[in-house]
C-alpha cells in the first residue's frame, strides 16, 4: 500500500512529506535536512568512516520514506570516495509521482532522487559509484535479513504515532542486525526508549540535537 501524504516545506527550505492518516511528519518541520544530517550523517555516517576505516560500510535503515537519509548518505560516500552497502526498509512506500516532487536535488546539486525512487525493489542497485541501495518494501518487524551491519538509522515515526515500532522486541532485532561496534542513530530520545535499546544489550549515548531538539541518541553495540 503507498503512502498518503502530502509535501511541506520545512523551516530550512527542504521538503518533507506529511503521512495524512497519522498526521505526522516524515521530519521535523524546524529543518528536514538539519535533522537528518545531524543525527544519521554527523552521528551515525561520518563516526562509522573513523571507525571502521578499512572496510565497505554497511547501513540500514528503517524507513525509507522520502529517501533523504539515503540521498545525503549517497553523497558523503562519493565525497569521502568511501564504499557503502545501503538498505532500508519501508511498509508503506511514497508514490512515485509524490517522491518526484521532492525538492532534494536542487537543494543539493544532486541527480539521485529519481534513481533512488523509481529503482525496483528487492535488488542492489548502483546509484553512485561508491553507494549502492537495496530497498525492501514490508514491515520491520517481520523482516528477516541475513547480514549485519555497521550502522542503524532508526528512523521510525514518533512513538506516539508508532508505539510498537519502540518496543524492546524492535530494539533486539536492531541489536542482532548490527556488528560489534556498531551504532543505532535516532531523534527521539524518550526514556523508556532508551531503557529499551539498554535492555537490548546496547550501550546509550545522549548527543545534542539539530535545531530546536536538545538530545537525540546514538546507541552502540559492545564489541
Ligand atoms: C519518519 S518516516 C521515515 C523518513 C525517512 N527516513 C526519510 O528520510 O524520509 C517513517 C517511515 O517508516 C515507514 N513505516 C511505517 N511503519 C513501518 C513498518 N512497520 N515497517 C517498515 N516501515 C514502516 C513509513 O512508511 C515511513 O516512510
Amino acid at each position: 500500500m503507498k503512502a498518503d501524504i502530502r509535501l511541506m516545506v520545512t523551516a530550512d527550505g527542504s521538503h518533507t512529506a506529511v503521512n495524512q492518516a497519522l498526521d505526522k511528519p516524515y521530519h521535523s518541520i524546524h529543518g528536514a535536512y538539519q535533522e537528518s544530517q545531524r543525527v544519521y550523517i554527523e552521528l551515525g555516517l561520518l563516526p562509522a568512516f573513523d571507525k571502521f576505516p578499512d572496510t565497505d560500510l554497511r547501513i540500514f535503515e528503517m524507513g525509507f520514506g522520502t529517501g533523504l537519509n539515503a540521498l545525503l548518505t549517497a553523497r558523503e560516500a562519493q565525497v569521502h570516495q568511501r564504499r557503502v552497502f545501503y538498505s532500508a526498509i519501508d511498509a508503506y512506500p511514497m508514490a512515485l509521482e509524490d517522491a518526484r516532487q521532492l525538492n532534494y536535488d536542487a537543494f543539493f546539486g544532486t541527480d539521485y532522487l529519481p534513481q533512488l525512487h523509481e529503482s525496483p525493489w528487492n535488488e542492489p542497485v548502483d546509484i553512485n559509484s561508491s553507494f549502492t541501495l537495496t530497498k525492501y518494501e514490508g514491515n520491520v518487524q517481520d523482516m528477516v535479513l541475513p547480514e549485519r551491519f555497521h550502522v542503524i538509522y532508526f528512523d521510525a515515526f514518533a512513538p506516539t504515532a508508532q508505539p510498537e515500532l519502540w518496543e524492546p522486541e524492535i530494539f533486539e532485532k536492531m541489536a542482532h542486525l548490527l556488528l560489534p561496534g556498531g551504532m543505532l542513530t535516532t531523534y527521539c530520545s524518550r526514556s523508556y526508549v532508551q531503557r529499551n535499546m539498554r535492555s537490548a544489550g546496547l550501550s546509550v549515548e545522549k548527543h545534542s540535537g539539530p535545531l530546536h531538539k536538545r538530545d537525540v541518541i546514538r546507541a552502540v553495540k559492545m564489541g
